[in-house]
């Protein structure tokens, strides 16, 4: 047993399907999830039903949020084309804005041509709050380049190919305020090597990549140009899976840890370099308050098997069931309460902060 202490982790994106489709996934079942995997902050995604875009649908997902939450969260405005300026009223209660310039689940699309709307985000969101964008290929250029002639910063969501993180890494060369986070899926899982997954549950967006773009975005880790790994999780029912239009998405917050320390094991990375990544690089770019006495422990020897069946996630399913991992969460103790201990929940519903609450105060 080798037991080490890690910092509160911190996952940027996350979607927890409250309100609309309480049977993949709620903001009890979500948070629970994150604890098991040493998570004690959530950024969550607002493609909901009804999307998160205007005050009503916010006050809607806020208290439920309020009443079920396990461990802390922050919630993100949906953009569209209409509410560029009436989005601007609602920043004292949300984590950022998320804007969809890809395909990708739900309503939010913004169509990849519409620069008009684009860049009347990038002008009018305040500078000072995250502005995160799914954005791929060309629309990554899109979205560094309109963040840059207003003179602020963007996030870019989920980075998958080598072409998106080449242009990051160029921009950030150029001193571009850009920030990018990756997911354990497309790390772990290439085109060329997902057999095992059924067609319909290999379905996630941005789609797996090839080797070549797996082999960049790690190189892009070890040379920090990588802010975050997020995981993406994106939790939906087998049956939702197993169809004709199958719903894109992994859920992964019970295993991203786990999966990150095999990418230590495998002299990806070194321990030193995920907390940040894990941690301290989200608290800053997101201006999330600090979670003062609260503690990760891992025991870095323990070896477990990936089983759905055992995951605090509704969603019933893993594109990692079976695998071996070592590494696994213990404990977490979060602003001083015992949390998540012996594979079990301790932190009762409705314990969770929103983190525009703490940093208004
Ligand atoms: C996400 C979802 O299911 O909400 N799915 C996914 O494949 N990543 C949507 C998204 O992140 O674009
Ligand atoms: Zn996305
Ligand atoms: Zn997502």
């Amino acid at each position: 047993m080798t037991i080490i202490e890690l910092p509160g982790l911190i996952d940027p994106h996350v979607h927890l399907r409250e309100p609309g489709a309480t049977h993949k996934e709620d903001w009890d079942t979500g948070t629970q999830s994150a604890l098991a995997g040493g998570i004690t902050t959530v950024l969550a995604m607002p493609n909901t039903a009804p999307p998160i875009v205007d005050a009503d649908a916010l006050k809607l997902t806020l208290d439920a949020a309020a009443e079920k939450c396990r461990c802390d969260y922050g919630i993100y405005l949906g953009a569209t084309k209409e509410n560029v300026q009436s989005g601007l009223a609602l920043t004292d209660r949300v984590a950022g804005m998320k804007m969809y310039l890809d395909d990708t689940y739900g309503t939010l699309e913004i169509d990849w041509r519409d620069l008009t709307t684009l860049n009347a985000h990038m002008a009018a969101w305040p500078k000072d709050m995250p502005l995160v964008c799914h954005a791929e290929e060309r629309t990554t250029a899109a979205a560094i380049m309109t963040a840059f002639v207003n003179d602020r910063s963007v996030h870019i969501a989920h980075v998958s190919r080598k072409s998106e993180i080449d242009i990051i890494r160029a921009a950030k060369e150029k001193g571009i305020k850009v920030t990018c986070e990756v997911g354990p899926h497309h790390l772990f899982m290439s085109e060329d090597d997902f057999e095992w997954l059924a067609p319909g549950y290999r379905e996630v967006r941005p789609r797996l990549a090839t080797k070549a773009d797996q082999e960049a975005l790690w190189q892009a880790i070890a040379d920090g140009v990588v802010d975050c790994i997020a995981t993406d999780h994106a939790p939906h029912l087998p049956s939702e899976k197993d169809r004709e239009n199958p719903s894109p998405g992994y859920p992964q917050l019970e295993v991203s840890l786990a999966l990150m320390l095999r990418g230590v094991q495998e002299g990806r990375l070194t321990l030193e370099q995920l907390i940040p990544l894990m941690s301290t690089n989200i608290r800053r770019i997101f201006n999330l308050p600090e979670q003062p006495d609260t503690v990760v422990e891992v025991d870095l020897d323990a070896k477990w098997i990936v089983k759905a069946a055992e995951m605090k996630s509704r969603c019933g399913w893993s594109p990692y069931e079976g695998w071996e991992l070592k590494g696994q969460v213990k404990k977490v103790t979060l602003r001083g309460e015992v949390a998540f201990e012996n594979g079990e929940v301790t932190a009762p519903k409705g314990f969770g902060k929103n983190v525009a609450e703490l940093r208004n105060k």
